[in-house]
């Protein structure tokens, strides 16, 4: 039996782009790509994606654009952390290939009941489409066999503001009634894990200047995060959430409900209640692993994945 088929939706966004590469490498059944304004506004982040897949020659894979602000928040978007292109600057040459005239959340519809008790869906960008698709038909929640998402702080900062994750930060609403739907199988990775899976300035300097492919993507996107932002890691936050749906054995964790903050000055805010019911909160990684095999699949250099790493953001 082959791989589950698998939607990713993203805001791509450097590590999403990575996230993507990952996704490929380890021969992932991807059926899709849903976009949403996160990172950078949706029209970029779907501009993005079409050229990543275009560069790892993946253009038959279909891109699907979707929501372009929140559901009730004001949009903020990250480009002090992915530059303004959302690529880090890195110009990629652009995709011949077009948007999907499907829209996201309805692309995600369409799969859960296409591929009813199979699917898998990785979220690592604000919940917005998940949400709108959850509205529109409730029964995804049972439809789809797992879903993990990229968001939250559980018991550690926030990288947006004190208390909010970016992704929860972006559309708290969403997040709200994302993580209290009652799906089969849920996964939150949060800061708590993310934060401690980290590409360190070393390895990444040993990436040649000239390499193509996934390699060259790393290399060329995640520059700036060691020249510009002078930092000594890159946070893989987006490619650990593709690894955990491939392997789900790489994260232990705790049940928990959460309560999202929806508005005021902790907007985004996520709190764990452990209860023994509702999403599993991440609570330990094994970063190592995770490293070793991203190295591995894309071609990186590989080396002691902490080396050189102090406190990136
Ligand atoms: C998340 O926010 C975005 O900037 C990243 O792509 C990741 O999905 C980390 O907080
Ligand atoms: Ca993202």
């Amino acid at each position: 039996m082959g791989p589950n088929p698998l939607v990713v939706d993203v805001d791509t966004g450097v590590d999403d782009a990575v996230a993507l590469a990952f996704a490929l490498a380890k021969g992932a059944n991807l059926l899709g790509v849903t976009t949403v304004a996160g990172n950078v506004p949706v029209d970029i982040a779907t501009r993005n994606t079409l050229d990543v897949l275009a560069w790892l020659g993946r253009e038959d894979i279909p891109v699907h654009c979707g929501a372009s602000r929140p559901l009730v928040a004001s949009y903020a978007d990250a480009t002090d952390v992915h530059g303004g292109n959302g690529l880090g600057g890195m110009e990629l040459p652009a995709s011949t290939t077009s948007r999907a005239t499907l829209a996201g959340p309805a692309f995600i519809i369409q799969c859960a009941e296409r591929f009813a008790g199979e699917l898998d869906l990785v979220a690592v960008g604000p919940l917005t489409n998940l949400a709108i698709a959850l509205n529109v038909r409730p029964q995804i929640a049972s439809q789809i066999r797992r879903v993990v998402v990229m968001g939250g702080a559980y018991s550690v900062p926030g990288n947006k503001t004190p208390s909010a994750e970016f992704n929860v930060y972006v559309d708290p609403d969403a997040a709200q009634q994302v993580f209290n739907a009652d799906w089969n199988d849920i996964t939150l990775l949060g800061l708590d894990v993310t934060h401690r899976t980290v590409l360190a300035r070393e390895l990444w300097a040993r990436i040649p200047g000239d390499a193509d492919g996934a390699a060259g993507l790393v290399r060329g996107a995640t520059e700036r995060t060691f020249t510009e932002r002078g930092k000594s890691g890159f946070y893989l936050h987006d490619p650990l959430a593709v690894a955990v749906a491939l392997e789900p054995d790489l994260i232990q964790g705790t049940q928990a409900s959460i309560s999202v903050e929806v508005t005021g000055q902790a907007r985004g805010k996520t709190s764990a209640s452990e209860n023994g019911s509702g999403p599993l909160v991440a609570r330990e990684v094994d970063s190592e692993r995770f490293v070793r095999e991203l190295c591995q699949v894309l071609e990186l250099p590989t080396m002691d994945a902490r080396a050189g790493f102090e406190n990136p953001e």
